[in-house]
């Protein structure tokens, strides 16, 4: 039997199906494996099963010889898909079936920075509430605001039509609109248009570092920012000063860039901020789906057929 590791634990259905067609090995430790433990526990496997924060490179499909992996993720930035593509390495990722919970979230946090409900919940929780007043917590409307979307894709059309019942005005910048009603900006103008900037790119090359210290700039004075796509699409030191010096309004982010557990400690101390540790897609339901895919894609490829989300052909 062909045997596939996998790097952190499994729901349990997962881990019934994967072992009924491979020889399973996985890390049974809610512990991120060092280097040298992944390339151990996946040497001479045929597949891999990953999550975002393990890093598959070149040297790692050659040490090991695997000839899939199966990321645990829609993101692939982890992988070196170039290496994998030159290797004849299939890679896979999880579409669909997270789409709506990560809009859920990037919703979520275009509401908890406009109407400041985390602020809210801390000052309540000091016991600072001292009744109702006309000026108390005041926000920013969303609803008839303009969202501008950067990656009109999957999880950016989803967003998009949560805005539609909003009533929001929606503009976008790069992938595809579908049934919403969403017009086409440069980044530019899109940045200088919105009340909200929610981004939906993948990380890539051309992506990195997409909103430095120009973008942040051409935004509206008082506009929001949300990430839930990856950190290191936002240049973190240009995004803490502008909202040091209070030209943005407030900023929701999910993910950070660099080291993800250590984000810059200045956005600790500014409350139009809210932080959440990149959860986007982490309900019992979504993460389960997202197993169960992962492991539909290395049963295909068990059997020798293409899996059904290659991420290159
Ligand atoms: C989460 O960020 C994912 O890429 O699935």
């Amino acid at each position: 039997m062909k045997r596939i590791f996998v790097t952190w634990p499994l729901p349990e259905p997962t881990q019934a199906r994967l072992a009924s067609a491979c020889e399973l090995v996985m890390n049974v430790e809610e512990e991120l494996l060092t280097r040298a433990e992944l390339l151990r526990g996946a040497a001479g496997a045929f597949g891999l099963l990953t999550t975002l924060r393990d890093r598959v490179d070149a040297a790692v499909l050659d040490a090991t010889g695997v000839r899939v992996v199966a990321n645990w993720a829609v993101g692939y930035d982890n992988i070196d898909i170039a290496a994998a593509r030159a290797r004849k390495v299939w890679v896979t990722n999880t579409p669909g079936v997270l789409t709506e919970t990560t809009a859920d979230l990037a919703f979520g946090l275009i509401f908890a920075v406009a109407r400041r409900i985390a602020e809210g919940d801390r000052l309540v929780r000091r016991a600072e509430f001292r009744g109702w007043h006309p000026g108390l917590l005041l926000g920013r409307e969303v609803h008839g605001r303009t969202l501008g979307i950067v990656g009109l894709g999957r999880i950016g059309r989803a967003v998009a039509r949560r805005a539609a019942g909003f009533g929001m005005r929606v503009i976008y910048h790069g992938g595809r609109p579908d049934d919403v009603h969403c017009q086409p900006r440069s980044l530019q103008d899109l940045l200088a248009e919105s009340d909200f900037v929610s981004l939906h790119v993948p990380l890539t090359t051309e992506t990195r570092n997409l909103i430095g210290p120009a973008e942040i700039n051409a935004m509206k004075r008082g506009a929001f920012l949300i990430n839930t796509a990856r950190g290191d699409v936002v240049d973190q030191e240009a995004l803490v000063e502008a909202l040091e010096r209070g030209h943005l309004g407030g900023a929701g982010l999910d993910v950070f860039p660099g080291t993800p557990e250590r984000p810059d400690p200045r956005l600790f101390t500014l409350e139009n901020v809210v932080l959440t540790p990149h959860v986007g897609s982490a309900t019992r339901e979504t993460r389960l789906l997202m197993a169960e895919r992962a492991a539909d894609n290395l049963i295909a490829a068990l059997s020798g057929k293409a899996p059904p989300d290659l991420v290159w052909r």
